[in-house]
């Protein structure tokens, strides 16, 4: 069997689309602020698309970038003004910060009505529970890659590897809201491939790369890629092992070009979401 790819960065365009359609209708501009600190590059490089995607679909977008020195006392003051304007209706702080500053404090400083990320104790309570709210991008975009298959996911085994707040654990409860079985492995698991290999869909998400090889797929999978790593010849690659999972998979998303566009897709739809609700 070859896989058919799932095309992220197509599927990111319509979703792009339906948030200016979203914005258009709204009457007045979804606003985004974005937060960076310090000059990592490949931060940069994220937030500038972050930003470049609101430009394109009509929304109003802030962004401010600190240097690295600025003290956790300055940020929670900028995020308090932020939390006022009332031009903004998400606000999300690029991580990794630099090392003083703590991420938790200033995740939780965000007014929950405007963490547009989803990674807050209340975010992360509501999806738990089942609450309506805002889903991290990341888990959020992969649920519509596998929702793109048509494939039904309720009784379906998942395994989700990787166990990160940010994607495994809010992933795991997507999954788990949609019926599915889920498995969450992590470094501690012993034999990932007998897991695996029973999995209908396969979410890997550790940052390691040739961590799902093809003798770990059951025929057919859905296997949802969401590592970013670099090969020593400086090419862009997942955790999945692509050239061989493809023979066996049913489906599979490329890096790039998979879970990558749909983030940032999803950040301008939670956007839209906090505009809707902010001016109900
Ligand atoms: N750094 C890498 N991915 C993300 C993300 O989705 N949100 C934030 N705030 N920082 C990140």
């Amino acid at each position: 069997m070859t896989a058919q790819i799932i095309d992220g960065a197509a599927l990111a365009k319509a979703f792009r689309a339906e948030a200016a359609r979203g914005a258009a209708a709204l009457g007045r501009r979804p606003g985004l602020a974005v937060i960076l600190v310090g000059d990592d590059p490949a931060s940069a490089v994220y937030v500038r698309n972050k930003v470049k995607a609101c430009e394109e679909a009509g929304f109003h977008s802030l962004l401010e970038r600190y240097d690295a020195q600025m003290t956790q006392s300055a940020l929670l003051a900028r995020i308090a003004a932020l939390n006022a304007d009332t031009t903004i209706h998400g606000i999300l702080v690029q991580m990794p910060l630099p090392k003083h500053l703590d991420p938790h404090a200033v995740i939780e400083a965000i007014a929950p009505a405007k963490d547009v990320d989803g990674f807050s104790t209340t975010s992360a309570g509501e999806l738990m529970t089942g609450l309506p709210g805002l889903r991290p991008a990341t888990p959020l975009g992969c649920m519509k890659l596998i929702e793109s298959t048509g494939v039904a996911l309720r009784g379906k085994h998942a395994v989700v590897i990787g166990r990160s707040n940010t994607v495994g654990k809010p992933m795991a409860l997507l999954l788990l809201q949609a019926n599915a079985t889920v498995t969450v492995c992590h470094s501690a698991t012993p034999d990932l491939a007998l897991h695996t290999r029973q999995a209908d869909i396969v979410v890997a998400a550790v940052g390691r790369i040739d961590t799902l090889t093809a003798a770990m797929v059951k025929p057919g999978a859905i296997v949802i890629d969401v590592g970013i790593n670099r090969k020593a010849d400086g090419k862009l690659c997942g955790d999945v092992e692509f050239d061989s999972v493809r023979d066996v998979a049913g489906f599979i998303t490329p890096v790039p070009g998979g879970v990558g566009p749909m983030t940032i897709a999803m950040l301008l739809m939670n956007t839209l979401q906090a505009a809707q609700a902010a001016l109900k």
